[in-house]
């Protein structure tokens, strides 16, 4: 069932018009979409229907009822009586998994089944789902008609843990904006809240016993500007929540059927409680709440017994606002330098007699047995601990989980040695990263490129792992990291609609994911943030741009395509399209330099226009080869992406750059036979903080037969100096006109990062994303 473009902009009469049509053709909009459906005819008439609730369902099941009744009614203006037969009908069924739910819907009522108010609580939000949107809004809606298709939907979910993480430790989020995110993850089905309250840069949560670590550690003096390292605004800034708020939250999460996992980060990102008691340092300070982001050097002193003692002083209350079963105990991006310094750390080191082996530093070895104490600890008092995925460094704890971020490698390794484990890999779920290519169009963010498709297409399951493997993946999280994101529009934006495809992810089996059918109904998914008043990214919604070389026609095939297949178009001479511009019908073949802008035409949204800017190259579109690879990781669509007229932004991981390292760039191109031309560029990033680096020289060869090679030009660039500005930088040989079959293209790279570098002696990168040749 295809949703058509007309119906894709429809207004709500559409909708209704839709689902009150009569045959089988009613939309089904749900997300996540449910493990088994069959539509048939027919609607069932809401407003007004009675409620009956069986009488062996649990006060909590009978609270998440009532609850819908109560809203139902004051949406429709029509009181829904409880207690009568003939409308809803809510059955406990003792036998069913605690988390499923069955829904029958025929035009005379709704029958719900359920083991408990888990199950209950699913089948409401899809109840709640199937009728109009604005059953999500607040107070009561004129002229709506309140049907809900006939269907019959048996459910449950593929993953127990379905998680969303916030970080309110770089932006401080109030209670009221967490309480707004655990409404949409409640319509999510989503079951876990992962909240990071403390980090470097502030400390979000009163603890009793130590009260500076809100005194102090909660405030910082300024804030580093956009990613200028440097530049700090000098505004203070900061927040927290007291006992009472964070209770509050807590149990407005439970009212939702979310846990809320607190995070303590440690034993590294804990310079905000470093600076509020700098005895908890190896140096002992003084420290500053950090007003950077990136990671620090400066650890928790684990040497010392009394950072044990705060440590566990800071969990006692922690375990006692929150009823969570598992406690987040950090461990990430814990850097060994000031352990190795440190008299107290070595002196541990030898006492417990760590030692460096192939694997691993003593340091390492020292970390798991901080994760082991806290471990030992928590589990004294009947909770578990989750750790990011540094806790397979060293020893792993015997009974962590862990939550696998830097991609999947990890999680697959722990889960094979018999560890739960949570997937939240940087590569799909880390919502602070960039939803569209062109992030210069974007509120400024940390980088990367994470599209709502890409969100959608993850699968943890891998083949080589075995049944034992997968039933140690718990669930899926996906994480809002707040370095760059200070507002909650901001955030929101950040969140929706990849919110949607994570909760697809997290419940709805493989088999029955279908990205068309997802993304057709995204325009019901975002009328729900609109009456929930929840800001989101129209970036699906827009122009997406793909290009592709295609050699065999020397040229670029440029695909427009766009959410719902609304009508494109687009302009090639920089002007802005409208209605009246060229339509879009199939890829534009790009052979020169020029300004593509394409535009989305809806009826109801504004979209932005998509632009791509193909710069002047006379190699657009011809055949290349690699004779050295870039690294994996960021090859990307390399060779061809050095010729596609593409050029990148400051951003290193958005595609358009390949990055090399440890070997030269060195690339032949097949040129066309008889073509003057009388230079070569490389175009290059250099982000000198992320080892990335000049090329140091650049030589290019001619060949008539592409064996045989002369040199035609050469340079040699001096490695960057620290004060040397970043940015994108070309470098360009210039000679006498000429022509030839081949060129071969090399630069090398910075075997070793200079003195004054942080990671001095390490291999630099260099990241190309265009030769051109003129
Ligand atoms: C992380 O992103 N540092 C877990
Ligand atoms: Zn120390």
């Amino acid at each position: 069932m295809k949703l058509k473009n007309t119906f894709a902009i429809a207004s709500v009469t559409a909708l209704l018009a839709l689902s009150s049509c009569g045959n089988c053709g009613q939309e089904i909009v749900l997300n996540p979409y449910p493990n088994k459906i069959e539509t048939h005819c027919g609607t069932f008439n809401a407003a007004g229907a009675a409620f009956s609730i069986d009488s062996a369902i649990d006060g909590e099941g009978v609270a998440v009822i009532t609850g819908f009744a109560e809203r139902l009614s004051e949406a429709s203006g029509v009181e829904s009586v409880i207690g009568d037969k003939g409308g809803f009908d809510f059955v406990l069924v003792p036998e069913m998994d605690a988390e499923a739910y069955s829904l029958k819907v025929t035009r005379k009522g709704v029958s719900v089944k359920a083991s408990s108010s888990a199950g209950f609580r699913y089948a409401i939000q899809t109840i709640k789902q199937l009728l109009p949107v604005e059953i999500f809004a607040q107070g009561s809606s004129e002229g709506i008609k309140w049907s809900i298709p006939c269907v019959e939907i048996e459910d449950s979910p593929r993953f127990a843990y379905r998680g969303l993480h916030l970080d309110v430790a770089r932006h401080f989020f109030t209670k009221e904006e967490v309480m707004k995110i655990l409404d949409i993850m409640e319509v999510y089905k989503m079951n876990r809240l992962h909240w990071h309250l403390t980090d470097d840069q502030g400390w979000r949560i009163e603890i009793k016993k130590y009260p500076r670590l809100t005194e102090f550690g909660s405030i910082r003096k300024g804030t580093m500007i956009r990613k200028e390292w440097t530049n700090i605004d000098n505004v203070p800034y900061g927040g927290f929540y007291t006992q009472d708020e964070i209770r509050e939250v807590v149990k407005y999460a439970e009212s939702k059927g979310i846990t809320i996992i607190p995070e303590i980060d440690l034993p590294g990102h804990m310079v905000a409680a470093m600076a509020s008691y700098p005895e908890l340092g190896c140096t002992g300070g003084p420290y500053d709440v950090r007003q950077i982001w990136g990671i620090a050097d400066e650890v928790l002193c684990v040497g010392k017994e009394s950072t044990f003692k705060f440590l566990e002083g800071v969990l006692d209350e922690v375990v006692e606002l929150f009823p969570s079963e598992y406690i987040h105990i950090g461990g990430d991006e814990c850097p060994k330098r000031s352990w190795e310094k440190c008299h107290a750390c070595q002196a541990k080191i030898r006492e417990l007699g760590l030692k460096d082996d192939e694997h691993y530093k003593a340091e390492h070895y020292l970390q798991s047995y901080v994760t082991k104490r806290m471990e030992d600890y928590l589990a004294a008092k009947g909770r578990k601990i989750i750790g990011w995925d540094e806790i397979l460094e060293g020893e792993l704890s015997p009974n962590a989980t862990v939550m696998s971020w830097r991609g999947s490698a990890g999680g697959i390794k722990a889960s094979k040695m018999g560890h739960d484990v949570i997937m939240t890999p940087n590569s799909h779920f880390y919502l602070d990263y960039y939803q569209a290519q062109n992030s210069e169009k974007e509120p400024f963010g940390i980088g990367g490129f994470i599209p709502v498709e890409k969100v959608y297409s993850y699968e943890p399951y891998t083949e080589d792992m075995d049944d034992a493997a997968r039933s140690h993946i718990l669930g899926i999280q996906a994480n809002l990291w707040t370095e760059y994101i200070a507002t909650p529009e901001h955030l929101e934006y950040m969140c929706f609609p990849r919110a949607a495809a994570v909760c697809e992810v997290q419940w709805t089996m493989p088999e029955n994911k279908d990205w068309q059918r997802f993304s057709d109904g995204l325009d019901k998914t975002v009328r729900i943030y609109e009456v929930m008043g929840l800001n989101y990214a129209k970036t699906i919604f827009g122009v997406s741009t793909s290009a592709e070389v295609n050699p065999d026609k020397k040229c670029v095939d440029l695909t427009l395509t766009t959410q719902g297949g609304a009508e494109i178009r687009y302009t090639l001479d920089g002007s802005e399209p409208d209605a009246s511009s060229m339509l879009y019908t199939s890829p534009l073949e790009i052979r020169e330099g020029c300004t593509v802008k394409a535009k989305a035409i809806r009826e109801n949204m504004e979209t932005g226009i998509a632009e791509v800017e193909f710069t002047e190259n006379r190699i657009i579109g011809r055949d290349i080869v690699l004779n050295t690879k870039p690294r994996d990781k960021y090859t990307y669509n390399a060779p061809y992406l050095l010729v596609d007229g593409l050029l990148g932004s400051n951003s290193y991981a958005t595609g358009r750059w390949a990055g090399w390292r440890g070997t030269p760039v060195d690339v032949t191109i097949s040129m066309d036979p008889g073509m003057k031309f009388s230079s070569v560029t490389l175009n290059a990033l250099i982000l000198k903080g992320e080892d990335i680096f000049n090329p140091l020289d650049l030589k290019v060869f001619t060949s008539e037969d592409g064996e045989n090679f002369a040199e035609l030009a050469a340079a040699d660039y001096p490695v960057e100096s620290a004060s040397d500005p970043d940015g994108i930088k070309d470098y360009t040989l210039t000679f006498p006109e000429t022509s030839t079959n081949y060129i071969k293209v090399t630069a090398q790279t910075v075997k070793s990062l200079p003195d004054w570098h942080g990671r001095h002696g390490r291999r630099g990168y260099c990241f190309v994303d265009e030769i051109i040749v003129k």
